[in-house]
């Protein structure tokens, strides 16, 4: 297969790149080699390239800022992903597309399926979520929901999220603040990169999927498990969702299924598996 990555040096991006480059021609399209905002580019771009697959790991992702720039939220979620859609009709390609648990409001108890309404709470979740609907204008499209990820793959830029702040500060000798009241279904970017790959190279029903690792827990049991495999003070700051003033709403329960990926052969490993590799990578590192 021929696959064209776009937002290939995000963090989810660099780990798809280094995942299909192992058994597929792959051709890497990072944020300055082309702007999915930019219709025209998307085009031409994709009909120099001839990609079998695209897969669109590129999305504006500062969530707060979402809130006071939102047409650069729908340009970026949005709008380019209907632009890579039109380019993989255009083609007969298939086009990946990932979103977030973020399309819910997080009232739920139980684990969310691909088939539970969503209730995005803020500019960033609305953003994501028409870039859901307009991914399926492509002739076959598979939208993969991750979330909270973690991992580096090589040619990623800093991770920047609320993982790897809690690392760094831990790793530090510092207290990282950590939620005590949201749930997550945390997601090792290289097992969403080999989960991809798989489905790509499967026969599986397009469609929507959740690609977290399984299992769920709060922000601060993950602490506390990267803390143990890490093998440092497990010392944090508990903090409460209505005690941290943050310009967007976050859902406070967001665990996932997985089932979906699972009943087509796809078994994500538990997300205390997948941050021991992580943290085994990182030790490997030094
Ligand atoms: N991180 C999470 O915890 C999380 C949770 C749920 C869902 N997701 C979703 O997972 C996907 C990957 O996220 P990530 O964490 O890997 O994001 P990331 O590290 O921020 O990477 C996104 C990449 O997209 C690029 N980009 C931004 N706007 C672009 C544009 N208009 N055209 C082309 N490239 C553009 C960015 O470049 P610049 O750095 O130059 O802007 C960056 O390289 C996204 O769809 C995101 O919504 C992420």
């Amino acid at each position: 297969m021929r696959i064209a990555v776009v937002g290939a040096r995000g963090q989810l991006g660099a780990a798809v790149v280094d995942e299909c480059a192992q058994a597929h021609e792959t051709i890497a399209f990072g944020h300055a080699d082309l702007d999915v905002a930019n219709d025209a580019a998307v085009a031409a771009a994709m009909a120099r390239a001839k990609p079998d697959v695209i897969v669109n790991a590129a999305a504006y992702t500062n969530v707060d800022g979402a809130e006071d720039h939102p047409v650069d939220a729908l340009n970026g979620n949005a709008f380019g992903v209907r632009a890579l859609a039109r380019a993989a009709e255009a083609r007969g390609a298939t086009l990946v597309h990932y979103s977030t648990d973020f399309v819910f409001d997080g009232r739920a108890s139980a684990p969310y399926t691909e088939s539970d309404r969503p209730g995005p709470q803020s500019v960033y979740a609305a953003s994501k979520l028409l870039g859901e609907w307009f991914a399926t204008d492509a002739p076959r499209a598979y939208i993969l929901r991750v979330e909270s990820l973690f991992g580096r793959a090589p040619g990623a830029a800093p991770a920047k999220g609320s993982v790897a702040v809690i690392l760094n500060t831990l790793r530090a000798g510092g207290s990282p603040k950590v939620f005590v009241d949201r749930t997550i279904s945390p997601t090792y970017v290289i097992d969403a990169a080999r989960a991809t790959r798989r489905l790509l190279e499967s026969d599986a029903p397009a469609g929507l999927y959740h690609c977290v690792n399984s299992g769920h827990c709060t922000w601060l049991e993950l602490a506390e498990e990267l803390a143990r495999q890490l093998g440092v003070e497990p010392r944090f700051v508990p903090v409460r969702v209505a005690d941290v003033p943050l310009r967007a709403t976050r859902p406070r329960y967001c665990a996932l299924s997985n089932e979906r990926l699972r009943s087509v052969g796809i078994e994500m490993p538990e997300w205390q598996d997948a941050l021991g590799r992580y943290v085994q990578s990182l030790k490997s590192e030094v």
